[in-house]
């Protein structure tokens, strides 16, 4: 059984997706880390993403795996474990910068689909229900008021020893929904038949029971 979870930055969505996949005994397939980790690449290696041989040829230079220790889901990029890494702002907007891109997205697809293939899966990440899983048994959309999911990153930041401003966090997200939703490339938006699940005056055991219960009506 495979589950779709879109949502703009911020929602829980990762959060939440762990928790129910632990709770089913699924796999979770965090695509954003594997964004992420090319991001991390093109920046570290300074790619010039406009120059479209350039960019290709740092594609073919670039091996994503993932691996799953103790359930959490690790990335590693050319073997190296990058999972803490690609966790910083300049990363995820960069990620979400290069997630426009079609040789970028093309390189992912197959990698998704074919986890999905093999496992029982709840995979996160923008496109999951209209693109690359269309037909998983349930697809659900989770979203919160841009307020509430800049509080939320704020809170992660600052928990993770940041020092993060509000107001910039804000913006970065306001930014990155418009950059994922006016992409020409598969961008993000609710697909048709995903249930669509406002997390702003929830709580993450709230929205967890939600998921679980739909989850067990298709299985
Ligand atoms: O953690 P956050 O929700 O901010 O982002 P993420 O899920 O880690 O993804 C980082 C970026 O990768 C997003 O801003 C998207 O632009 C992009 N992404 C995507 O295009 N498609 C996916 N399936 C997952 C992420």
């Amino acid at each position: 059984m495979n589950i779709a979870i879109d949502g703009p930055a911020g929602a829980g969505k990762s959060t939440i997706a762990r928790l129910a996949a632990q709770r089913l005994n699924f796999l979770y397939v965090d695509t954003g880390a594997m964004y992420r980790a090319i991001a991390l690449y093109l920046l570290d290696a300074k790619t010039d993403i406009e120059d479209e041989k350039k960019l290709k040829n740092a594609l073919d230079h670039i091996r994503i795996n993932i691996a799953y220790e103790k359930d959490v889901q690790h990335v590693f990029l050319n073997l190296q474990d990058v999972s803490a890494e690609i966790r910083s702002e300049k990363v995820g907007n960069m990620a979400s910068k290069t997630a426009a891109l079609p040789l970028v997205r093309e390189k992912l697809l197959d990698l998704q689909r074919d986890i999905a293939a093999k496992n029982d899966v709840l995979m996160d990440g923008r496109d999951i229900g209209t693109n690359i899983l269309p037909d998983a048994e349930l697809k659900i959309y989770l979203t919160a008021s841009s307020e509430v999911r800049a509080k939320r990153r704020y809170d992660e930041l600052k928990q993770m020893g940041g020092r993060p401003k509000l107001d910039v966090i804000k913006e970065d997200i306001e930014k990155r929904d418009y950059q994922d939703m006016h992409r020409e490339i598969a961008p993000l938006k609710q697909a048709e038949d995903a249930v669509l699940i406002d997390s702003s005056d929830m709580t993450i055991e709230e929205v967890v029971t939600r998921i679980l219960e739909l989850a067990k009506e298709r299985m």
